[in-house]
């Protein structure tokens, strides 16, 4: 099949580079001369795991293709993806659908011979029938379908989690008419390589889908949230929520993924997908109470996440320095979108401590959003002179450090773990005083 790729940001990439994978010719596309540039020099404007080989070997095997202008693509491809940004728009949490309706529009001057037209950024309820209004406005005579296809990608496991994702959902409405027919068909085809025992498409009407996508990124961002004040409840009344986590998660109907408590979630899906949801269902006269809240219950959790810090400290950041052990909103990327870091380092050093901060790939994004910190050249050059540890995102290389080499260069030997990755008994044998989520 012929793929057009509208948008090579995260999805719109590692979708394409995907399909590819799966034997189909893809175009992406962008607007951005510079990053088709570096893509064509092999250059990933993310990090992302295993992406650039997957996108070196297709590129090769001349499977995979980048362009500025992609005309030619649409009008040849079988399905053109929509993968572009859906920012929260400024005052309020509204999904900004400028580029989605940008796309559509570009797309109507270029459909020949049946064209699957396929949603897959996240859009609000109601937006399929938007792009299928303005394609129709712009060209009445097109044959085509408008399908919405979201992404359950999380970054850092993303070509993992495309290749053999839990679920697809396929949104098409009048599945069974002549036009619903056709694009379910496409839609088959294109995923056709994911086929090994049981299929794991499944098709519901158009705007189902479009919910399905929020209803997901909700749920699991109230499930951290749940975890979370469970975890804040622990240490009021002396439990551990890490065998909270595993008591309740071993019940089946719960589940034992996404009990991590920490410092908040953030990343660029769960707090604009949230809000997003909040404002969508306000205006439909049905609002969610429970989203509502985790999302000022999540924000809130962010911001007091200093207080530990001042604590462990003994009350007093004035005068401290801290190092800082990861500050992307997760390990395995360098985004730092709506990281808890990003409310962690200014709150420091508002109250006067030094920050010195090492992240092994989001210095340079880091770089853009932070300033008033020192960027080091390992964990163990930014815990040199600290007088508190704090490990904000849970890297693999913070997993196993020198416990001992630490305690030498720090004025202090503690540690605020925000994401629980030593266990207290051990700390404290090592002499450390040490502090972390949820365990007394
Ligand atoms: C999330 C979803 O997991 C994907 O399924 C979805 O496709 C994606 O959003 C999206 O909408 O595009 P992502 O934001 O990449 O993926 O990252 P997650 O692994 O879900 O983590 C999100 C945040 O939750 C991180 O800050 C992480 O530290 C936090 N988290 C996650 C916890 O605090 N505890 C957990 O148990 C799990």
């Amino acid at each position: 099949m012929r793929v057009a790729m509208i948008g090579t940001g995260y999805v719109g990439l590692v979708s394409g580079a995907c399909f590819a994978d799966f034997g189909h010719v893809v175009t992406c596309i962008d607007k951005d001369a510079s990053k088709i540039a570096r893509l064509e020099a092999g250059e990933m404007p993310i990090y992302e795991p295993g992406l650039d080989d997957l996108v070196e070997t297709n590129v090769r095997d001349g499977r995979l293709f980048f362009t500025v202008d992609g005309a030619e693509a649409i009008r040849n491809a079988d399905a053109v993806f929509i993968a572009v940004g859906t920012p929260t728009r400024r005052g309020g949490g509204h999904a900004d659908l400028s580029y989605v309706h940008a796309a559509a529009e570009e797309i109507a001057g270029l459909i020949e011979g049946f064209t699957v037209i396929v949603t897959k950024s996240t859009v609000p309820v109601g937006t399929g029938d938007e792009v299928e209004a303005i394609i129709r406005k712009a060209n009445p005579d097109a044959d085509f379908a408008v399908v919405s296809n979201p992404e359950f990608l999380r970054e850092g496991a993303a070509i993992g989690d495309f290749k053999r994702p839990d679920r697809v959902v396929i949104g098409i409405d009048d599945v069974d008419g002549a036009t619903g027919t056709r694009a379910k068909a496409v839609m088959s085809e294109l995923y056709r390589p994911l086929n090994l025992n049981e299929s794991p498409l499944l098709f519901t009407a158009r705007r189902t889908s479009e919910l399905i996508k929020y209803a997901a990124n909700a749920f699991l961002a109230m499930k951290i949230t749940f975890i979370n004040e469970m975890a804040d409840l622990c240490e009021a009344v002396g439990a551990d929520v890490q065998q909270v986590a595993r008591g309740i998660g071993l019940d089946n109907r719960i589940g034992s993924k996404f009990l991590h408590a920490g410092p908040g979630y953030g990343g660029s899906c769960f707090p604009k997908d949230t809000l997003a949801l909040v404002q969508m269902a306000r205006e439909a006269g049905a609002p969610v109470r429970l989203v509502e809240t985790t999302v000022e219950v999540n924000d809130a959790r962010k911001r007091s996440m200093v207080e530990r810090v001042r604590k462990a400290v003994g009350g007093d950041l004035k005068g401290k320095t801290i190092g800082v052990l990861g500050l992307t909103f997760k390990p395995n990327t360098d985004d730092m979108r709506d990281s808890p870091a990003l409310d962690l380092v200014p709150a420091l050093t508002a109250a006067g401590a030094t920050v010195q901060a090492f992240d092994p790939e989001g210095m340079h994004e880091a770089g853009k959003l932070l300033s008033e910190l020192t960027f080091c050249e390992g964990p163990y050059e930014a815990l040199a002179g600290a007088h508190a540890a704090v490990i904000v995102t849970e890297w693999d290389q913070f997993r196993a450090l020198d416990l001992d080499r630490i305690k030498l260069t720090m004025a202090k030997p503690v540690m605020v773990d925000l994401r629980n990755v030593y266990r207290p008994d051990e700390m404290r044998a090592r002499g450390f005083r040490y502090s972390s989520i949820g365990r007394s």
